[in-house]
């Protein structure tokens, strides 16, 4: 039965884990498999197609396991891949986007807010467009953040170094009235403590930080009931972990992003496809 089916969730590495704990804590009744795709990581720094071709294989992997709708927890993935996936699939697919862009539009007493993420996901100008048509009124300030990934992935998230990086990247938002700022990129979260620090020193107003992880669940809750798939009540929701890579590397980090123990991986190999001119 369709409703009993696992939600696949995807990822470039372990970042859209942060997006699977706020899952877990509002569904746990659901099963979730998790898609990262170590093996290619980081995608952040690749262009379009390639994106897209990685978004399609990663995907094509889930629905083969059978999954009753996907998240893209990826904001590089859902930036320059999301409409050819949800061309291709015929499960539902959601992104990280559209749920936070609206969050934040809600969220600014200002009406100008900050945007970090990727080289891939700012130069695609997704959250402009989807803010833009939420309120044409909104201000929106993009500040590409390439060196974030790196850290989050070798787990170095406090103390001088990610503060320093963070400091020189958000110096331009200073000047601006930004209030909210979004995490634009699903590895941020971990490096919310540093991130918050340096905005708290440097802007003379609050700044609100945005991850992906609660708007786009309260998305998936919408869309779930929507399409009547949520688990039967009463089940007990299984998270299984797949990476392309060596699943070595991935135990000691994914169990900090998740917020809960994560045994070793499953290793998966995935296959490059042909896919039609169309989609790319
Ligand atoms: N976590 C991905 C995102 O949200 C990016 C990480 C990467 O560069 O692969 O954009």
């Amino acid at each position: 039965m369709a409703h009993s089916a696992p939600i696949g969730v995807f990822d470039s590495g372990v970042g859209g884990l942060t997006v699977v704990r706020a899952i877990r804590a509002a569904l746990p009744e659901e099963s979730i498999i998790y898609l990262g795709d170590t093996a290619r990581v980081p995608y952040g720094n690749r262009g379009e197609a390639t994106v897209r071709r990685y978004s399609l294989n990663a995907t094509q992997l889930l629905i083969d396991r059978g999954v009753k709708a996907i998240v893209v927890a990826c904001n590089t993935a859902t930036a320059y891949a999301l409409p050819a996936l949800q061309r291709r699939w015929s499960v539902p697919v959601l992104g990280v986007v559209a749920p936070v862009a609206a969050a934040a539009a809600e969220r600014s007493q200002t009406g100008h807010i900050g945007v970090i993420g990727t080289r891939g996901t700012i130069s695609s100008g997704c959250y402009p467009e989807a803010l833009g048509a939420l309120n044409p009124a909104l201000r929106s300030v993009q500040i590409a953040c390439p060196l974030f990934v790196p850290l989050a992935e070798e787990g170095w998230l406090d103390g001088a170094i990610p503060e320093q990086v963070a400091q020189v990247y958000l110096e331009p938002l200073v000047k601006t009235q930004v209030d909210t700022l979004i995490l634009g990129c699903t590895h941020y979260p971990l490096l919310r403590p540093a991130i918050a620090h340096v905005l708290d020193r440097m802007m003379p107003r609050k700044v609100a930080l945005l991850d992906s992880a609660q708007a786009t669940t309260s998305a998936l809750v919408a869309l779930l009931d929507r399409e009547g798939l949520r688990a039967p009540s009463g089940s007990s929701g299984v998270l299984t972990t797949l990476v392309t890579d060596d699943p070595k590397g991935f135990a000691p980090l994914s169990s900090r992003f998740a917020g809960e123990y994560i045994g070793q991986a499953e290793h998966v190999d995935i296959h490059d496809k042909e896919w039609s001119d169309e989609l790319l």
